[in-house]
């Protein structure tokens, strides 16, 4: 507690721009306060007609994500890439990916962006680079050259390395072998992704120059890709047996990573007005908090993923849905902070997972689940298209896939004689692709998204699912996610209030309240598709009605099939 007084006292009197950072008081800097939409550019608007999304898209439709409320973008990265995993695999740090357009796009986007008031969040990819990147070319030319320790070596002389897990390789084996030199390099994701040495303090520097090269451009924040893997025991040790696939057990929270991430703070983010956030939490609230305590002064963000692995195919309880957030919710009650979040590029489609995506449904559950995530306390990261209740995309043929992860694991297991037919329908409902398709803008051919043949098929649902149709409507997903934003931009409570949860055990309901100084807010939600009656114990005939996601109010406690309900109490 001294240590973290002390820590807030020194911004508060250094007048350095992290002093800057914390504008609204110490405790309530903007990123808490800030709603993000997240942005996959190869899918969100393309301009020349190559049937991939652009900056210049982006561009076009400003006024339009302006229109949405929202205060922060975060972008997927940007950067020059050869794209075996959609710009995860970066081939120069500092250059845009051509596909993208150019830096004069770049730095049209962000004054774009904060000259109407949005900031702009950029994903910092450097757990891996691509084997493509200069880096890389050198480092496997020659074990004596100067790059060669920015990877992971392992001489082929020394026998075969210790097993290690690949989450993208077609054989799931992480060591690859390049016969160049005779040895192997470790990558955890494809192998074009090969996993940068962060125990070199050379790399680390290059890292901390890439970050001070955009953030000298005037970027708000860094959304630190799969960063919780970063750090190694480069000893390789081999990890018991039957547990060397548990990734997150054995793979994250390693070696001096939080070394690493207090240089990082020092070296870099303390220094502007950014903010960070991490993927992923690690494996408990103690790494998840000491990734992101304030006193420790290394991120500000957690974003754990316990949340958005909650459905399955076939299907998930609500107590188990309320019992995760709630828990979360508590840990970080006093210290540290969290995104709240229910999909992103990682995920098919909220709705499809968490809602229910039937015509019947599918608004009125979209709307609810919206309802969910501005309404808890954290930081929301709202996913693009989400805002339109976009659904999964109903991909049936494997040729209809782009992700590599999709395509080698569904190598993997037809190289392995297993039966790809379980693999097919579970990638139908929870593959990456799903939540990958263009963005509905309106009904003319190719959703309006592109004049070419788009990189993955639009939905053919966006006939009728579109930006156009729902604008005009004022009871549109759209329309009801503006007034959501709205609300929490009205209401601090949104964001700061104590959240609590009631009526834990019904399994239909979800039922809590926020409260702050002597305000409370009630929040009512059905998670079904029949009625559902929480048991609150509070009387709503005081109750004032700030928003519901049917078009009429009832005002009573039995709520109506996917019934969003958020009251101010008396
Ligand atoms: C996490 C990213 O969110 C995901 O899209 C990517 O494939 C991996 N990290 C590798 O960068």
């Amino acid at each position: 507690m001294l240590l973290r007084i002390a820590a807030i006292l020194t911004l508060l009197v250094s007048g350095t721009p992290a002093a800057h950072a914390q504008k609204g008081g110490p405790d309530r800097p903007w990123w808490k306060s800030a709603i993000v939409y997240q942005i996959y550019p190869r899918s969100f608007k393309d301009s020349d007609g190559d049937g991939i999304g652009d900056l210049k898209g982006i561009i076009s439709r400003l006024d339009y994500i302006k229109s949405l409320g929202v205060t922060a973008v975060w972008l997927n990265p940007i950067y020059s890439s050869p794209n075996d995993d959609n710009g995860y695999d970066v081939s120069d740090y500092r250059n845009i990916m051509k596909d993208f357009g150019s830096m004069e796009d770049f730095d049209a986007l962000l004054k774009g962006l904060h000259t109407r008031g949005i900031k702009l969040v950029m994903d910092l990819v450097v757990n891996h680079s691509s084997d493509e990147h200069v880096w890389f070319r050198q480092s496997r030319s020659a074990r004596n050259n100067p790059y060669r320790n920015y990877y992971h070596w392992w001489n082929a002389e020394n026998g075969r390395p210790p097993y290690r897990y690949s989450l993208f390789d077609i054989n799931h084996d992480a060591w690859m072998y390049d016969s160049l030199t005779n040895a192997y390099y470790l990558h955890y994701f494809s192998r074009k992704q090969p996993d940068l040495n962060w125990e070199n303090p050379q790399l680390r520097k290059e890292v901390y120059d890439i970050m001070r090269f955009w953030a000298d451009k005037g970027i708000d924040g860094f959304r630190l890709d799969a960063f919780q893997f970063a750090a190694k025991d480069t000893t390789f040790p081999a990890f018991p047996k039957g547990f060397e696939k548990n990734f997150t057990l054995f793979y994250a929270m390693q070696g001096n990573l939080h070394g690493y991430l207090q240089e990082m703070n020092r070296d870099v983010l303390r220094k502007y007005d950014v903010m960070s956030v991490a993927e992923g939490a690690g494996n408990s609230f103690e790494d998840a908090h000491n990734l992101v305590d304030a006193d420790r002064m290394e991120l500000n963000m957690a974003y754990p993923f316990d949340g958005v692995d909650i459905p399955k195919l076939n299907g998930y309880s609500l107590l188990h849905f309320k019992e995760v957030f709630s828990r979360w919710d508590s840990a970080f009650e006093e210290n540290g902070w969290l995104s709240v979040f229910l999909a992103n590029h990682d995920q098919a489609r909220m709705v499809s997972r968490f809602g229910n995506d039937h015509p019947a449904f599918r608004q009125l559950s979209s709307k609810m689940l919206s309802t969910f995530i501005m309404t808890m306390r954290g930081t929301p990261y709202y996913y693009y298209g989400d805002e339109l209740g976009m659904t999964n995309a109903g991909l049936d043929k494997i040729e209809d896939y782009k992700d590599v992860a999709t395509l080698n694991e569904y190598r993997h297991l037809h190289n392995s004689g297993k039966d790809v037919k379980e693999f097919m329908k579970s990638a139908r409902f929870g593959a990456r692709d799903n939540g990958r398709t263009p963005f509905q803008w309106d009904a003319t051919p190719q959703a309006g998204f592109t004049s070419g043949t788009p990189w993955i098929k639009v939905n053919p649902n966006y006939i009728t699912i579109n930006a156009a149709a729902q604008e005009n409507d004022p009871n549109s997903c759209l329309n009801y996610f503006r007034r959501l934003v709205s609300l929490r931009k009205d209401n601090p409570i949104l964001v700061f209030g104590k959240y609590t949860l009631l009526d834990r055990r019904n399994p239909n309901a979800y039922a809590y309240t926020r409260t702050l100084d002597n305000k409370k807010i009630l929040v009512l939600l059905n998670f079904t598709n029949k009625p559902a009656i929480p048991n609150t114990g509070i009387h709503l005939n005081k109750a004032k009605l700030l928003l519901c996601n049917y078009p009429t109010s009832i005002h009573t406690s039995t709520l109506r099939p996917y019934e969003a309900a958020i009251y101010e109490l008396p």
